[in-house]
């Protein structure tokens, strides 16, 4: 999937007096196969970028399309399930439920995957992570490091062509982020597209290049 994003601005709450100005005239073309870091200080605007490519927020101007095709013309539910790996940086993991369960999710709704191939797509998925032994514990009930790693499964369950993810090494030791890293270039070298959002160098130069996110703009390409 060949993304690109053209003059895109976003402003939350337009036309009140609170409206805060995100992203500013981005101009972004993200071929397939694509293995890239986005960085920038606090509340420059990555999340804001990353969740318009994730289709799970929509721009206020500018045209994202995805293969040509204008994003909001297609089915971005459709695109979210099929298409679409996404880490968030909240995690978002459901608590009461097992990690399994939480990593099997994704292809329980509405996906055409046969039943009895959910939990081993979900068990192949928590290997790659190294949580496979921790699959029937509670979300609520393991470490900051082994939710992000859920998450991250959780993320690639469904084979996606693109994984997008939010910091997805700020609560790992530098041992387990270095795991990460290897395993999210498996996934590049496997020809899927991998964006990161993250605050740490040393993650953004494993990627094959590094985005600066500025005030809401891109204000460098490495
Ligand atoms: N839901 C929202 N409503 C209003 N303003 C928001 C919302 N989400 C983000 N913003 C604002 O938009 C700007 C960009 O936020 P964004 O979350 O994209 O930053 P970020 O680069 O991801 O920061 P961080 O590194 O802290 O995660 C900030 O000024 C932020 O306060
Ligand atoms: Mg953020």
């Amino acid at each position: 999937m060949h993304l690109k994003l053209e003059n895109i601005g976003k402003i939350y709450n337009p036309k009140t007096d609170y409206a805060v100005t995100a992203l500013e005239d981005v101009n972004l073309t993200i071929p397939q196969g694509s293995y890239i870091a986005l960085m920038g200080v606090s509340g420059s605007g990555k999340s804001t970028l990353l969740n318009i490519l994730g289709c799970l927020d929509e721009p206020t101007s500018g045209r994202y399309s995805i293969d040509d095709e204008s994003v909001y013309r297609l089915d971005v539910c459709d695109i979210r399930n099929r298409f679409i790996g996404f880490v968030l940086q909240s995690i978002g993991l459901l608590p009461d439920k097992t990690i399994l369960e939480n990593v099997s999710y994704p292809l329980l709704v509405s996906r055409d995957i046969p039943y009895k191939e959910v939990k081993p797509m979900a068990m192949k998925a928590l290997e790659r992570v190294g949580m496979a032994e921790l699959s029937h514990r509670l979300a609520g009930r393991v470490s900051g490091g082994q939710r992000q790693r859920a998450a991250i499964a959780r993320a690639i369950v469904g084979n996606p062509e693109v994984i997008l993810a939010d910091e997805p090494t700020a609560a790992l030791d530098s041992k387990t982020a270095g795991e990460i890293m290897e395993l999210f270039k498996k996934l590049n070298s496997e020809g899927r597209t991998v964006v990161i959002v993250t605050h740490d160098i040393k993650v953004a130069e494993k990627c094959n290049k590094i985005i600066y996110v500025h005030d809401g703009k891109i204000s460098e390409e490495v």
